[in-house]
């Protein structure tokens, strides 16, 4: 298949998987970018940059396919050394970037330089439209069914995907519920050029995460997320559990009052506890709704394979033959 985004990158199929948290590791990104696809290191995950070299490094042992790095920009206490990871990127001679968060406007200049392509995760089309003018290369739409930060809007992605195809010149996947060659088809349909997907590439055997992870996901439904930290507009999709429900209890009791130190026990220093020893009622980790979706646990292979073969047949056959 070939789209812009396929182009751009350099690709076989329009397929991303976003940065996550202690889950994007060396394994998960080789893995998806040997099946074809886009696979991203999470680079705050490594604690500095000299570990961001060696994650890089790693990866490039593990495939000769072009893969990425995630930079988050959130509100965090301590900033990170970004201009630190970003020399740990482009020394290590990765040329796509996924950035999040606030605004990478300071820090485009040097990515560019080096003929990196950016692709910036936005939850709306102004901050999307706002990607654009600062020179992004492309944009990840990421509608309010997502997995991790929807933002504050609340629109999902079958009125957000068509919003941003009407306003955006450059190219754009679809992220936020993306599981299967149906969800392709259907972002291809409503104006994106690819896709991006979180919690379906956690379900997979490369993902470089513990086993309880991976089932805990297969075992939800559509039902089962919940959204945390709204008072504090830093809204996030979880997965339910004891912890989850703690907090929204503490959000309830507390209102407007509430302040970030309030539920720090439940947020704070949670994913290492989850992913690597499967302490599943840690505390809130990101989940998206797609988990309604997932029911197996594939290889990245097997999943973009089927996804492709998916996607041809609901093109060529169903869609073809009901015109
Ligand atoms: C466990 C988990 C951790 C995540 N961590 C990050 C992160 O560190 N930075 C980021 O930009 N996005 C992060 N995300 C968001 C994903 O990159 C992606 O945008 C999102 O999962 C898409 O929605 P989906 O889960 O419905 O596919 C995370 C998502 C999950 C599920």
């Amino acid at each position: 298949m070939k789209t812009r985004i396929t182009e751009l990158f350099g690709i076989q199929y329009p397929i991303i998987q976003g940065g996550m948290h202690y889950v994007g590791f060396a394994e998960l990104a080789a893995a998806v970018s040997n099946a074809g696809g886009l696979g991203i290191i999470t680079g705050l995950t490594q604690k500095t940059p000299a570990d961001l070299t060696r994650e890089i490094a790693r990866c490039r042992k593990m495939t000769d396919k072009p893969f990425g790095v995630n930079l988050t920009f959130l509100p965090t206490v301590t900033t990170p050394d970004y201009p630190g990871y970003i020399s740990a990127i482009i020394d290590g001679g990765v040329r796509i970037v996924e950035t999040a968060g606030r605004n990478p406007e300071a820090h485009l200049p040097r990515l560019r330089n080096a003929g990196v392509k950016v692709i910036h995760k936005c939850t709306s089309v102004r901050h999307s439209l706002k990607a654009e003018a600062i020179g992004c290369d492309a944009v990840s739409v990421d509608g309010f069914e997502c997995g991790g930060h929807p933002g504050e809007d609340d629109i999902p992605n079958m009125i957000l995907l068509p919003r941003a195809a009407e306003e955006l010149k450059i190219p754009f996947v679809a992220s936020g519920g993306m599981a299967d060659g149906r969800s392709l088809v259907a972002a291809l349909a409503l104006g994106a050029d690819g896709m991006n997907m979180g919690t379906r590439f956690m379900a997979t055997k490369e993902a470089p995460i513990h086993e309880s992870v991976k089932r805990a996901i297969v075992a939800a439904s559509e039902l089962d997320t919940r959204l945390i930290m709204r008072p504090l507009r830093n809204t996030e999709r979880v997965l339910k559990n004891v912890a989850v429900e703690h907090l929204l209890e503490k959000e309830a009791s507390l209102g407007r009052k509430i302040r970030f130190e309030d539920i720090m026990e439940e947020v704070s220093g949670v994913y290492p506890k989850v992913m690597m020893d499967g302490e599943m009622e840690a505390g809130a980790w990101s989940c998206g709704m797609v988990a309604g979706l997932i029911h197996d646990i594939p290889t990245c292979k097997e999943l973009i394979d089927r996804i492709m073969a998916e996607a041809e047949t609901l093109i060529r056959k169903r869609l073809g033959s009901m015109l």
